[in-house]
């Protein structure tokens, strides 16, 4: 089986990759680099094809059996400062579609838990997404597109909305990293986190190896469609710290500090029922064990990123 990663020097994307040369797959990766780094694939770089390249590129890959499209700006923050990068995060999806459709393989692509924003817990694939930004817009369009070709061209595809996705790897994304991997640099460093409001807000922390899991269920899978990546419990920023000191055995400095973001998102937290009967996905990483095995790889690192 040939399977080509978008995105594959990026954090998910690189996991991915390394799990299919894991499975016998034979893997093609297309990067833009943008914030990706081929240091994610050190361990698998002898026995990968890679090419520096914007997703919509992919036909210079040849033929492949599975795409797993990870490869686009990656956070809500890039499309707030420039949100051109809906149009271009669009078309080079529409490149995706069309590449898959004329090579006959399957696409699972990476969707986002930000779609939820304005609704309660827990959230469901059923809920009408109510767009609140231009990153989610960019996600709701790309997931209505696979829809439409699966119903013109009959694409077989499964969009996964990720929650909160940590883990190790998350150095070249900086800023843009998820908040374990931002407390574990602060603390490491020694300085001050700062905390948008009282820092009750809450997320459903998806371990990146549980993410892979989902995206291998959902190719082998017959099902077409969108499915939540998330573990069904969520924490609040303040547990989350906490659960970070205790891993690290020592207190971090914080800073509350009023939210300057407009429809900030208070809450994500994933009805995990459609991905269990459907893909047979449950996470299986508990947070404190996660937390463990991300802390000891940026320990190793020469240093971590010095953000804000
Ligand atoms: N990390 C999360 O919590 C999370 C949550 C929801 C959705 N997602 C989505 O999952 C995917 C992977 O995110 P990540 O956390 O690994 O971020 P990441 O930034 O590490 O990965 C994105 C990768 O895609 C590359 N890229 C960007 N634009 C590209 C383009 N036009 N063509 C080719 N490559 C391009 C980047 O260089 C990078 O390597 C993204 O689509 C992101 O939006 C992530």
């Amino acid at each position: 089986m040939k399977a080509i990663v978008t995105g594959g020097a990026g954090f998910i994307g690189s996991h991915i990759a390394e799990r299919l040369v894991n499975e016998g797959y034979s893997v093609s990766v297309i990067d833009s680099l943008n914030t990706g780094d081929k240091n994610n694939l050190k361990a698998i770089s002898n026995k990968i094809k890679f090419i520096k390249e914007n997703a919509s590129q992919i036909s210079k890959l040849g033929k492949a059996d599975i795409v797993f499209h990870e490869g686009i700006y990656s956070s809500t923050p890039m499309y707030r400062k420039d949100n051109t990068l809906v149009g271009k995060a669009v078309s080079e999806f529409i490149a995706v579609l069309n590449y898959c459709v004329k090579n006959k393989c399957k696409l699972v692509f990476a969707s986002s838990s930000s779609i939820y924003n304005g609704y309660p817990p827990p959230h469901n694939e059923e809920m009408i997404p109510k767009v609140k930004d231009f990153y989610t817009e960019a996600r709701y369009s790309m997931e209505r597109l696979a829809e439409l070709f699966n119903q013109m061209y009959g694409l077989q595809y499964c969009g996964l909305r990720y929650f909160s996705v940590y883990g190790d790897r998350e150095e070249s994304k900086k800023e843009f990293a998820n908040m374990v991997s931002q407390i574990i640099w602060k603390g490491l460093l020694d300085k001050e986190l700062i905390i948008y409001g009282d820092g009750t807000q809450k997320r459903d922390l998806t371990n990146v190896a549980d993410v892979v899991s989902a995206n291998l269920l959902a190719a082998k899978s017959g099902e077409n469609g969108i499915f939540n990546v998330g573990t069904g419990i969520s924490y609040s920023f303040n547990e989350i710290i906490e659960k970070v000191e205790k891993a690290m055995g020592k207190k971090i400095k914080r800073k509350n500090i009023a939210n300057p973001l407009k429809n900030y998102v208070d809450i994500v937290h994933a009805d995990t029922k459609k991905s269990m009967e459907k893909l047979g996905f449950s996470a299986k990483i508990k947070p404190e064990e996660g937390i463990n095995a991300a802390l000891e790889y940026y320990r190793k690192l020469k240093k971590v990123p010095d953000i804000f």
